[in-house]
Parts: structure tokens; sequence; C-alpha cells
């Protein structure tokens, strides 16, 4: 991989580029550190599965990311998709899974092979039945009544001392994360191809009005896909 923002590096250590002391120890709710890969024509998947965007070089920063990270968290409609398991890597994040229905799949290794709990973070209005079988294989945050509301489920993962979520998609789930403000980071992948297709946008949101001014912290290339992080711009004083 070499950089080639803010200074041309060649072979730089990926470690050196995305590791940055912001994201932890500040007061108040977590940071939001957002990782998503997109082809150039914007589609967040091909047929349903995000393999065929993701190379070895964004495959080395989706692991590096978990390292640096003190929870996952992702959507359910992600976790059915991708079959997510556990992280088993680095220092083994838990993984906190959005969800009212609570239409998992409680027998696979995402819940019976993780090192700490998985987190599913859901709302009161989700079924009873479905929350007690949660509850023997995770462990079970309420936010909110009808939907899980997205800034209290943060300070629950916040008040656990989890203080960098990485939000690893999928495309609704960070709709709503950015509709809400609460993205401090976004690193995007542009992967070299074009999907077509019906597939979900990058970002699934309501029109933001004002748009929400990013700086570009660090351009990589790997395997011909650029892979970008954006901090969010400073709120105005
Ligand atoms: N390109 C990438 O980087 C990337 C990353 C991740 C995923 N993907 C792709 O994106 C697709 C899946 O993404 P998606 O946008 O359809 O789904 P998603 O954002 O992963 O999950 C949506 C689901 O999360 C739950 N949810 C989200 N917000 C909620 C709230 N406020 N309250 C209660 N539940 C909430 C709901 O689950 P329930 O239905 O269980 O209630 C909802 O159906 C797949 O094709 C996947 O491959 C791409």
């Amino acid at each position: 991989m070499r950089q080639l923002l803010p200074t041309p590096v060649d072979d730089i250590d990926p470690l050196a580029v995305y590791a940055d002391a912001a994201r932890s120890g500040r007061a108040g709710r977590p940071w939001v550190l957002a990782n998503m890969v997109a082809s150039v024509d914007g589609r967040a998947a091909v047929q349903g599965r995000t393999a065929r965007l993701s190379a070895a070089a964004d495959r080395e920063v989706f692991m590096l990311l978990r390292t640096l990270a003190d929870v996952v968290l992702v959507g359910a409609g992600t976790v059915r998709a991708e079959r997510y398991g556990p992280v088993r890597g680095g220092g083994r994040p838990p993984v906190a899974v959005v969800s009212r229905s609570l239409d998992l799949d409680w027998t696979s290794p995402l819940f019976s092979e993780a090192a700490r709990p998985t987190e599913i973070l859901t709302c009161a209005a989700a079924d009873p039945a479905r929350r007690a079988r949660a509850a023997e294989v995770a462990e079970v945050i309420v936010a909110g009544e009808e939907q899980v509301d997205i800034r209290q489920a943060l300070a629950e993962l916040g008040a656990r001392g989890q203080e960098v979520v990485l939000c690893e998609g999928g495309p609704h789930l960070l709709g709503e994360l950015v509709a809400a403000d609460l993205v401090d980071e976004l690193c995007f992948t542009l992967a070299p191809l074009l999907a077509g297709g019906a597939e979900p946008p990058l970002i699934v949101a309501p029109s933001l009005d004002p748009p929400r001014p990013l700086r570009m912290a660090s351009l990589v290339e790997g395997d011909g896909a650029l892979l970008a992080r954006y901090v969010r711009e400073a709120d105005p004083a």
C-alpha cells in the first residue's frame, strides 16, 4: 500500500495511517468510526454481499480497524447477509447488533464462539419471546421504544467503557448515524469496479441539509482501490 495524501509515502505501515489519538479518552458519547467499501458507481454490495468489492488492501484495513475498536457495531441486515461471526483477531472486541425483529440465528458462531458476549441492541417493542431467546446467548440492551434510539444505544455502549465504536454498516444503520450527525470518522474504500444493479448505495439517509463537511485525513492506494480516511470537520465554535 502507498500513501498518496497528505504526503506521498511508498510501502506504508497501515497502522501509522489509521492510528488516531483523538478517538479515545473523550468525555460524552463514544467516538464513531465507520468503515465501508463501495464500487465506483457507489454500490455497497455485489449480489447482496461485499466480498467481491473487497480486495486484499481493503481486507487488511478492515482487520486493522477492528484492532483499534472497543466494539464493532453492525445492523442485523448485514449480520444476515454476510453471516457475521465474532471478531477473531486483535483485541477481539465484541460485536453489537442493532435489531428490532430479533430475527437472527442464535445458534451461529456469532453467539456460540464469541470471545466476549455479543451485544444485541434492541427496543422495548421487540418480541418478548425472541428477546428471552437472545438473552440466553447474548447481552441484550434495550435502547428506545418502537425502534432503537441510536443515540441512546451509543450512550449504553459508552457506559460499558466502549469508547471507540467501529460501525461496519450496513447502509441503513450507517444512514441513521449520519442523519443523527454521529459519525466522527469514515474510512471509505473505493473499489475499482462497476457493479450496477439495485444494491443499496454506501449510505441510505434522508437528505442532509446542510450537507456534513468532512476533511480527508489520508488517502492510500492498494490493489487499485483508493482507501480514504475522512474525519468530521469540527463543529463551528
Ligand atoms: N459496502 C459495505 O461496506 C457494506 C457494509 C455492510 C453491509 N453491506 C451490505 O449491505 C447490505 C445490508 O445492509 P442494510 O442496509 O440492508 O442493512 P443494515 O443496515 O445492516 O441493517 C438494517 C437492519 O438493522 C436493524 N436496524 C437498523 N436500525 C434500527 C433501529 N433504529 N431500530 C431497530 N432496528 C434497526 C433492523 O433489523 P431488523 O430487521 O432485525 O429489525 C434493520 O432491518 C448487505 O447486502 C451487505 O452485504 C455493505
